[in-house]
């Protein structure tokens, strides 16, 4: 996969030097610049706009996410616990399946319940009219495959033949809309506006005979909204008509757009050598701290990488026992040797969410930097007992 974003930002004048190693840094100026563009989409075209959090829960920025959207939207118990315990607003939550002894706790929780099938929301009746009577109002959404391929990759293409995500929107009868109050459909990945109004009008003919009965409709996440080339004039009126049509609430439930270039993941060599190629070991790990780069796969964008073609590039990857740990071939800007530091770009959304200690590699602090005033404060630091109280 090609990465879309990459802009350092004001990153471009961070020194490395200030923070450990290995360690994310988020820019709450960025983030407040890319909460911004979301929260003028919403009041434009008046919709409601949730984060995902799926794509970036540092909670130590609820406050601030809060200020800007409606509420979150999460992936079970777990994230909807998080929700209510540090964000403010609205909760959706949404599974592939979930769990009946969760789903009690869940409804409490959540505003709004999604689930993948009518034959769990069947199967849910007695929990969900008990959670009525003890927990009040919840509404009940059924994610739909829009049966749209909009992706590059099938992995993450929620409308990939044989995939198992919504229920295939050319099964939906009337029957399976009784009792459903929202509709929700995820088809987007990094995908600027022309695959939404493609999904859009396959959706939209489908759904037409329940307009009216429908109060909401989410539209799922996927949308690079901040991203500069996005297409946001014509998402507002795309928006306003969609409301307009359907008599119901719209919402979007973006996670990677609320974070795109907030973040760095900085890392240190800590050896070098040579076999065919110049090789550095630095303790930032593919495996266990970008794990998205060996799944998508893809190549994470480095801080200030020289592009000389007299430079040969070093490569780097992580101290765990996997052949496979390597994260790319790179020109650093400084020389490669060890000790240097370096920083790899747009790394605050799934890469800290997806962390894992395998090899009982240690894992990058959190720091949260803000450019406009250059405050920095290191919000948490993992020891060796994070580690320990994972495995027994
Ligand atoms: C149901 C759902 N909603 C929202 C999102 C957030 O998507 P993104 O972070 O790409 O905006 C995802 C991501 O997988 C999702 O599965």
């Amino acid at each position: 996969m090609q990465t879309q974003a990459g802009d350092p930002g004001a990153f471009a004048h961070f020194d490395l030097e200030r923070v450990d190693s290995p360690a994310f840094v988020v820019d709450a100026a960025k983030l407040r610049r890319n909460c911004n563009i979301l929260a003028d989409i919403r009041d434009a075209a008046d919709i409601k706009v949730l984060a995902a959090l799926k794509a970036f829960s540092m909670w130590s920025v609820a406050p601030l996410v809060g200020e800007y959207l409606d509420g979150t939207t999460t992936s079970g118990l777990w994230e909807a616990r998080l929700a209510s315990e540090f964000y403010d607003g609205e909760i959706a939550t949404y599974s592939a399946a979930f769990k009946p002894n969760e789903l009690e706790e869940i409804c409490r929780l959540s505003d709004h319940v999604i689930f993948n099938s009518p034959g769990q929301i069947g199967r849910a009746q007695l929990i969900l009219e008990h959670a009525r009577i003890t927990s009040g109002d919840v509404d009940i959404g059924l994610r739909i495959n829009p049966m749209v391929a909009t992706g590059e990759v099938p992995k993450y293409d929620p409308s990939a033949p044989g995939s198992r995500l919504g229920f295939p929107l050319d099964q939906l009868t009337d029957e399976h809309m009784e009792g459903v109050d929202g509709i929700h459909f995820h088809n987007l990945c990094e995908q600027t506006f022309e695959p939404l109004r493609r999904t859009w009008d396959r959706v939209f003919d489908a759904i037409e005979p329940y307009f009216g009965q429908l109060k909401w409709i989410n539209m799922g996440g996927g949308h690079h909204i901040t991203r500069a080339d996005y297409e946001r004039e014509e998402l507002i009126e795309f928006l306003k008509d969609a409301k307009e049509d359907s008599g119901a609430e719209i919402y979007l439930e973006p996670g990677e757009a609320i974070a795109l270039d907030a973040g760095i993941l900085v890392g240190t060599l800590l050896d070098t050598g040579f076999n065919e190629v110049p090789i550095g070991i630095s303790d930032v790990s593919a495996t266990c701290h970008m794990p998205d780069v060996l799944e998508a796969p893809y190549r994470p964008a480095m801080l200030g990488e020289l592009e000389s073609e007299d430079q040969i590039p070093i490569r780097i990857g992580g101290p765990s026992c996997l052949a496979g740990d390597v994260i790319g071939d790179y020109k650093l800007p400084v020389p490669a040797k060890p000790g240097a530091r370096f920083a790899f770009l747009d790394q605050a959304h799934y890469s800290m969410v997806k962390t894992n200690t395998f090899n009982g590699v240690q894992l990058p602090s959190i720091w949260l930097w803000d450019s406009d005033t250059d405050a920095l404060e290191c919000v948490k630091r993992f020891e060796y007992e994070d580690f320990r109280d994972r495995l027994s």
